[in-house]
């Protein structure tokens, strides 16, 4: 598989001491929502605070701070700034991909079954609208989406929307394969890489996605309610799903917005989403993609995959709890199947001794990041001996 997984990268020492995390608090659910690190909260809080000042926010404001973030999103993804749009949400991002994208009856639109919602509905409603056919690739007995998506992809299929990794238990998907496929075929590529963008290195210019949706607030360590869109630059004069001032051309210029402008900012611009400047949140995302872009993703991912994997072993060597074997897992996100299904009170056990995990699907997400400690998995497996031993 030539999806990127750990290649050697020198593990980080815990950044516990970076977040606000008590020190009797498991939280292995970076999956579900990432904690803000301290000094995103401190940005936020300077942010927030401008509003109270506004006599103090210039012009040059609403463009200079986006741009910063625009610029560090997209040095994570291997792409040009002028390819990233900021879209508040996967479903906004889906929805600006759905707009433009034209199908006929007699096309398909692939997916993985159970798919996040977000990059689902987007496509159960295009294909309504179009008579196209929606299809979602049944989940394969040995865990190689891969091969099974590549098998549903043919010349009748128009979008394939997938994630890099599925959300409920970590398979990893081959989007190299899956984008040459795509290009063989002349369908278009929509990934939402929400659960991977920050811990699995993901690079636009191998893999070559029509669109990239990633919300910010899992392993971007990022704010709620913020995220990006890249597009393709084959896709940057299509329409956007709204007409907001700043992204058209010479916003810049307060006092001539009265002059009406048909042509848009350069690049994918044009979809950002209307009041993208966010006095209140642009700063968080900054701190928080800076702390990424310090440790880097290849260093991030070696020190979670090292985690997740003898989290996984350990699992299955004390309780026989299966997982996806770990070269068709991405190596930072671990779901742990129990034979016969999650215990239906175990995550209020767990809950209980502060140890928070999630269960989505028939999995249960076991997902650590940097400021998970040695302590933090011992708390997780004095419950799972008393709740399944
Ligand atoms: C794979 C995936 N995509 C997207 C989202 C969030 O979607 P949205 O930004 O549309 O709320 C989640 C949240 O759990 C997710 O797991």
């Amino acid at each position: 598989m030539s999806s990127p997984q750990t290649t050697g990268a020198a593990l980080l020492p815990s950044q516990r001491h970076l977040f606000d995390i008590p020190d009797d608090v498991a939280f292995l659910n970076c999956a579900y929502m990432s904690p803000l690190p301290k000094a995103s909260v401190a940005a936020g809080e300077r942010g927030l605070a401008r509003k109270a000042r506004p006599w103090m926010i210039t012009p040059e404001d609403f463009f200079s701070a986006s741009e910063a973030v625009r610029a560090r999103f997209a040095g994570l993804i291997n792409a040009a700034p002028d390819d990233v749009a900021f879209a508040p949400a996967v479903s906004y991002g889906m929805a600006q991909a759905a707009a433009n994208i034209a199908l006929v009856r007699t096309q398909t639109i692939v997916t993985l079954a159970e798919q996040f919602p977000s990059n689902v509905y987007p496509w159960m409603e295009l294909a309504e609208r179009t008579g196209a056919q929606f299809i979602a690739v049944p989940r394969p007995g040995d865990d190689e989406w891969t091969a099974a998506l590549l098998a549903a992809i043919n010349t009748a299929t128009g979008v394939v929307a997938v994630p890099h990794c599925h959300w409920t238990d970590g398979s990893l998907i081959d989007l190299e394969a899956v984008g040459n496929a795509c290009r063989r075929v002349g369908a278009v590529l929509c990934v939402d890489a929400t659960q991977s963008v920050g811990a699995l290195p993901f690079d636009v210019r191998s893999i070559d996605p029509d669109y990239l949706a990633v919300a910010s607030y899992k392993w971007l360590l990022g704010p709620y309610s913020f995220g990006f869109l890249y597009v393709a630059p084959r896709r940057q004069a299509e329409r956007p799903i709204e007409h907001n001032w700043i992204a058209r051309r010479g916003a810049q210029d307060f006092a001539g917005l009265v002059n009406y402008q048909r042509e848009f900012q350069d690049g994918a611009r044009r979809f950002d989403v209307g009041e993208r400047s966010n006095f209140a949140l642009m700063p968080v995302a900054d701190a928080s993609l800076k702390l990424i872009a310090d440790w880097t993703v290849p260093r991030i991912l070696a020190t979670l995959a090292h985690r997740t994997k003898a989290i996984a072993a350990r699992a299955r060597g004390e309780f026989g709890i299966d997982s996806v074997p770990s070269d068709r897992r991405a190596g930072h996100y671990l779901g742990l199947r129990f034979r016969g299904g999650v215990p239906g009170d175990l995550l209020a056990q767990l809950a209980a001794e502060h140890v928070y995990v999630s269960v989505r699907g028939a999995a249960m997400r076991v997902t650590p990041h940097l400021w998970t400690t040695d302590a933090d998995v011992e708390r997780l497996f004095a419950v799972l001996q008393r709740a399944v031993a």
